[in-house]
């Protein structure tokens, strides 16, 4: 069975590359829409278009399931995804708060996320569910995303992750992080599948002082766990 996987860009490789490794043997197939990146502050209507022409192409290319590897389309369109394609599993993406809650001392997590992913059902209702005690601070990182593109390899979905190392994105980095790390967050949340490809970058800017929690495993794990499921 063929798995499908799509993102605004290029972010939605750190899910593809996680899937990769623990199923290595399952084939696959991803859309980088990078031609119409950013979603994140688009309104819902047009990255429901969006994921609904990524997901018929997926379909054409003989995807039988597919992973939305986007937090921001997941915010926007899995609900409709789902009702208009009810034979297609879906998995989506949605910030990891409940584990930062969960594991937070300071009882202060920091969530770097889009606008569209705030806006959402999802994130508010797992705010409300698991973070009732601890002060989430919700930080729009729109740049990150426009960095991440412009390393994209031309004609190619691979990123050059030297372009991700320079002192000015290092800069742009430690102007979102330094506050969260300031108001004592002792987790970030990496809420935008563009935000693993600076990890380094941000754990070198928290310098210990936070954990970065980046979802790509356990939403790689979940896809396999769907997968077996169907078999
Ligand atoms: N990679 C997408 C996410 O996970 C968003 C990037 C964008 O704004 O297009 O939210």
């Amino acid at each position: 069975m063929k798995v499908g996987f799509f993102d605004s860009g290029v972010g939605g490789l750190c899910i593809l590359n996680a899937f990769r490794k623990l199923c290595p043997d399952v084939e696959t197939e991803y859309i980088a829409d990078s031609k119409n990146c950013p979603y994140g502050n688009k309104p819902a209507e047009e990255i429901i278009r969006l994921s609904e022409a990524n997901v018929k192409r997926l379909l054409k290319r003989g995807c039988e399931m597919i992973v939305v590897a986007c937090n921001t389309a997941t915010a926007a369109a899995i609900d409709s995804l789902r009702a208009k394609y009810p034979q297609v599993p879906f998995v989506g993406l949605e910030p990891a708060i409940k584990p930062a809650a969960l594991r937070s001392k300071t009882g202060v997590v920091g969530v770097l996320a889009t606008a569209g992913t705030f806006h959402g059902r999802l994130y508010n209702e797992t705010k409300a569910k698991f973070a009732k005690n601890v002060t989430v601070l919700a930080v729009q990182a729109d740049e990150f995303v426009t960095e991440v593109e412009k390393a994209r390899v031309p004609g190619s979905i691979a990123v050059d992750s030297r372009r991700l190392q320079s002192a000015a994105v290092e800069k742009m980095v430690r102007r979102r992080i330094e506050p969260l790390l300031k108001a004592e967050a002792d987790k970030i949340v990496l809420g935008c599948t563009h935000f693993p490809h600076l990890k380094p970058i941000i754990e070198k800017v928290c310098a210990g002082r936070a954990e970065v929690i980046d979802p790509s495993d356990a939403v790689a794990r979940q896809a396999k766990r769907v997968l077996e499921g169907l078999k």
